[in-house]
């Protein structure tokens, strides 16, 4: 295991946060969970996803809800196309949350990000979960500025990012990074002087942290 790895599982290990869809390896809670998160902040979507959860706690409940009660447990997350998408997704299922890469990818609403995360989360299959967070401190710690937002930087990236991901321990790693850019590595005032990264983050030895990452479109 390289040495980025080691050091984001030895942070994780001491600042991880207890989330409530942590606590799972349920592939459908995690994909509630993931779903929530594209467009809404886990301070906020916390709350909304445990009364989703007891309202519809798993596949079959979600699929046979009528889908205006489905779209009122959603009132107040906004982006709405992602709450029938998810009663469209649960229909499909057939009773049983799919279970390779290739089938979760193809539901509705899943994206490389969310089938990365729910596939490493619930199954620890090997697929480095690439986000806001993991483009900012991969960015840094190897100090590439070629734009996150362009065809060429989303291929560096997520080749990159499956690099770096610890092929053991997939699940934790990837939560790791995800955390480690949101609360350390953060976009305005990362904490570079207590960073366990520091010696090796090639944007700090050359004094450009605050550019990256790098976007195409302002
Ligand atoms: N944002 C998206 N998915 C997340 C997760 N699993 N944990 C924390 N933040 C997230």
């Amino acid at each position: 295991m390289d040495m980025l790895a080691k050091r984001l599982l030895e942070w994780y290990a001491e600042n991880k946060r207890e989330l409530p869809w942590r606590g799972t390896t349920d592939p459908y809670l995690i994909w509630i969970s993931e779903i929530i998160l594209q467009q809404t902040r886990v301070a906020q979507g916390y709350e909304y996803f445990l009364r989703f959860v007891r309202r519809f706690p798993d596949v079959a409940s979600l699929a046979e809800a009528p889908e205006d009660e489905v779209m009122k447990y959603w009132q107040g997350l906004g982006y709405y196309s992602r709450a029938r998408n998810l009663h469209a997704a649960a229909k499909s299922m057939k009773g049983k949350f799919p279970v390779s890469y290739e089938e979760v990818r193809a539901l509705k609403g899943v994206g490389d990000y969310t089938a990365a995360a729910i596939c490493s989360f619930a199954y620890n299959m090997p697929y480095a979960a690439v986000d806001g967070n993991v483009y900012r401190v991969l960015s840094r710690y190897f100090g590439i500025d070629v734009p996150i937002d362009s065809t060429e930087g989303k291929k560096v990236f997520a080749a990159l990012a499956q690099e770096a991901l610890d092929k053991k321990r997939p699940a934790d790693y990837n939560q790791a990074i995800m955390d480690f850019g949101a609360i350390q590595c953060t976009p305005q005032s990362p904490d570079c002087l207590f960073c366990p990264l520091a010696e090796s983050c090639s944007a700090l030895s050359k004094g450009i942290v605050a550019r990256l990452p790098v976007k195409q479109h302002k």
